[in-house]
């Protein structure tokens, strides 16, 4: 499966992937694994990060930087001052150097007694891909900044990790990533599990920014970013849209909503879908309106492969969150079977676990491949409780913490690992092959008869 459209640039991944097209590109539902691995002993919280260590002692430095893509060749860059300072990023391909520069907006919340600082973002761009830049934020020579911007063609590298938190197991997770070569991030929801308390959301940008303004990360909310107080804050997600500003109002089909959206990689070889899991998604409601529309667009002939990502899996063997997926998948899983979404990602339950290709609860070979990996390090520890035995349609599940990584190599096959925090290592305790469901001929089908 794997000729003609491959990409030419390596001869180890080619031969990779024909390795994987002679065997079993995933697992026959008798394969189906519990892992047996032993998790040691949690060590003690290390982290000190309510404190206020942004060394801001002027007001005015940059901190919690972190970057999104915005159509297919510019970037928001969005950080935050105590103090009022102007929103402009001044940028360029040389270190200290910043010929270029553009101007933004800046922003506030007040959440109960908490006032956030000086919330600024500016759209930089157009960028050439795969290209280092080096940028600094509201004229201040403190922090310089630097990224790489992703691909315009395949290969594409992402790193998918979703419950993040910022505990000791956030920060090993942290570590690992920041070792991996990776394109972008994506995050199927729960970010900094500040739960009301708002200069948490302050301590997850400080944790974060070293590899969130160097590679762009994507983000989609979590139920722990709804934050609703009766009577008191009754706005959902307050500081998440406040801080975590999605590409939204851009690309071939705007949301107009920050809960959901959708973008394009890879000069268009990839689409990714990010849905929400707590806005309306039934029949009617906006969010599917806009899911119909995001779909028709996708033209398959020119897309390799579709993912999804969404907080609460449609699919799950753990005990813990049974079925709160259930109704979001009765009202979209036909939509994304009709375009052969290529793969699902979820997050919420605190662990891991990959299915087999799914549809309407079994095994379809036309159905994308279900993942949770709501394994990033939260506070709230790990679901270790499955339902036994364990189903047909679950391939491998584990309840540690770790993070996956999908490399999409060329227009046929994507390599999906799982790297388990087996404490200082990021072990592989699982992968897999994907094939694009485009490329196989008994799951085509005409955008007429979808
Ligand atoms: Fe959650």
């Amino acid at each position: 499966m794997a000729t003609g459209r491959s990409s030419s640039n390596s001869m180890a991944l080619a031969l990779l992937v024909l390795a994987a097209s002679a065997a079993s590109l995933l697992p026959a539902a008798s394969l189906s694994v519990t892992s047996p691995y032993v998790r040691p002993a949690p060590r003690p919280d290390a982290l000190s990060l309510l404190q206020d260590d942004d060394d801001d002692d002027d007001g005015q430095t940059p901190q919690q930087v972190h970057i999104s893509v915005v159509g297919p060749d510019k970037m928001r860059v969005t950080w935050i001052t105590d103090d009022d300072a102007p929103a402009i990023v001044e940028y360029g391909t040389t270190s200290g150097q910043y010929p270029l520069s553009a101007t933004g907006n800046t922003t506030t919340y007040s959440y109960v007694l908490y006032k956030s600082g000086n919330i600024h973002d500016a759209v930089i761009g157009p960028l050439k891909p795969n290209t280092t830049y080096y940028y600094r934020c509201s004229s201040n020579p403190k922090r310089e900044f630097s990224f790489r911007t992703p691909p315009a063609t395949l290969p594409f590298k992402f790193v998918i990790v979703g419950d993040f938190g910022q505990t000791g197991w956030t920060e090993s997770t942290l570590k690992h990533i920041a070792a991996a070569d990776y394109d972008m991030l994506l995050l199927p929801g729960d970010l900094s599990y500040a739960d009301f308390i708002q200069p948490r959301w302050d301590s997850y940008g400080r944790l974060v920014d070293p590899l969130a303004s160097a590679r762009p990360w994507m983000v989609t909310e979590g139920n722990h970013e709804i934050e609703k107080l009766p009577l008191v804050e009754t706005e959902p997600f307050k500081a998440y849209n406040a801080r975590w500003r999605m590409p939204y109002d851009a690309g071939a089909s705007p949301s107009g909503d920050n809960l959901y959206y959708s973008f394009d990689v890879a000069g268009g070889a990839v689409h990714v879908i990010m849905l929400g899991s707590y806005t309306d998604y039934d029949t009617g409601s906006a969010q599917h309106s806009w899911l119909r529309r995001d779909l028709a667009a996708v033209d398959r002939g020119r897309t390799a492969f579709v993912v999804a990502l969404v907080h609460a899996p449609w699919y799950n063997s753990n005990r813990a969150h049974q079925g709160e997926g259930d109704a979001m998948r009765d009202a979209m899983e036909a939509l994304l079977y009709g375009v052969r979404v290529d793969a699902v990602f979820a997050g919420h339950v605190h662990a891991y676990e990959r299915f087999a290709r799914v549809y309407a609860g079994k095994e379809d070979p036309c159905g994308p491949v279900y993942v949770t990996i709501g394994d990033g390090g939260n506070r709230e520890g790990l679901a270790d409780k499955y339902i036994d035995p364990q189903p047909a349609i679950s391939a491998f599940r584990e309840a540690s913490f770790g993070h996956g990584r999908l490399e999409v190599v060329n227009a046929t096959h994507a390599l999906w690992t799982w790297h388990r925090n087996d404490d200082d290592e990021a072990v592989v305790a699982d992968q897999v092959w994907i094939t694009s469901l485009a490329a196989s001929p008994a799951c085509h089908r005409s955008k007429s008869k979808m």
